[in-house]
Order: C-alpha cells, then structure tokens, then sequence
C-alpha cells in the first residue's frame, strides 16, 4: 500500500508515492539518492542517521516517510549554500572533528539544531545535544570543540568566501598532542 506525501526537502517542495512502511531513511537513500544520510544501527541507537524535521532532531531510521508528510526536512545535502560549506562543517574540518565521517551528517544536524535555539550553549549543553550521536573514531572532545567555535564566532558564516575569523585557526594539532 502506497501514500503520497509533500514535504519541503532542503528547502524544495516534492510531492512522492511511498509504500506505507518504508522508513524516512530508505526514502532518504533509496529513492531520493541523499546518501549524506548513514544507517549505522537501524535501529535508533547511534545518531548517524539524523535529520532535522521541522528543525529538531531525528533519527531517520525510527521514522516513517509518510510521517514527513507536510513537514520540513534537512538533510545534510541541505546545509551547504552555493557551493560553500555551513560553518559547522568548516569548523569539524578545521578541527579535526571527522576521521571515517560516518557519524558526521547526524553530528552536524543534532549541532545545528542545538546552535539554532541556543547560539550560544555550554560545553554540558553541547554534550548533551550530541548524546544520541555515536562516534567510534574522534574521542568527541574536537566534536564539541568544533560546536564551541562556531557558537563562539570563530568560524565566519560566509558559505562562499569564509575565511578564518582569527589567525589562530585552524588550530595547531601538532602542539596540541605534544602537550
Ligand atoms: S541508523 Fe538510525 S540511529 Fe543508528
Ligand atoms: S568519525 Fe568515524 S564514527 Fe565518527
């Protein structure tokens, strides 16, 4: 049995037949070819399959896509602008926050969501945001260092010309691990 559902994706209006119990994330995948979206579990437990509906957090393989029916979806496709990167996504770059990059999609979309109703959050604020998203490779501390510098100021939200706000950036890891 199908439904048809409209939704806003990345900022578009589509309209699609899907079969009533195919998850947000196949939909996301299969049909629509968004790979940004990774399936770690399948079974709601690491993040990594997070997208934003109706801006807050998701984990896309717990959800039905006949549930985002008339809703606002992000994906991570959704972030960048013009061909430029978010900032979150400079800044996990800059800092080194991303190492197999399976967890980063679901990172940076539980980020934004956070830095979108708290511009500016503690790091136990920035902890607790991210606990539903699993990572078996950074050890999160440059995670939540990356979160911090953008609620900080120090990545420009410039998606076509940005430039690094301060001359210390990106930070110095060779330093970093002598210390
Ligand atoms: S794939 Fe959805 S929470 Fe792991
Ligand atoms: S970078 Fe590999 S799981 Fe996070």
């Amino acid at each position: 049995m199908k439904k048809t559902v409209t939704l806003t994706l990345n900022g578009s209006t589509i309209m699609r037949e899907v079969p009533v119990n195919r998850t947000m994330l196949d939909f996301l995948r299969d049909d629509l070819k968004l790979t940004g979206t990774k399936c770690g579990c399948g079974a709601g437990e690491c993040g990594s399959c997070t997208i934003l509906v109706n801006g807050e957090p998701v984990n896309s393989c717990l959800m039905l896509a006949t549930d985002a029916d008339g809703k606002e979806v992000t994906t991570i496709e959704g972030l960048s602008r013009d061909g430029g990167l978010h900032p979150l996504q400079k800044a996990f770059l800059a800092y080194g926050a991303i190492q197999c990059g399976y967890c980063t999609p679901g990172m940076i979309l539980s980020s934004k969501a956070l830095l979108d109703r708290n511009p500016h959050p503690t790091i136990d604020e920035i902890k607790k945001a991210l606990s539903g998203n699993i990572c078996r490779c950074t050890g999160y501390d440059k995670i939540f260092k990356a979160v911090m510098s953008v609620a900080n100021g120090e990545i420009l939200d410039d998606p076509v010309d940005g430039v690094w706000l301060q001359d210390d950036l990106p930070p110095r890891r060779c330093e970093e691990h002598k210390q």
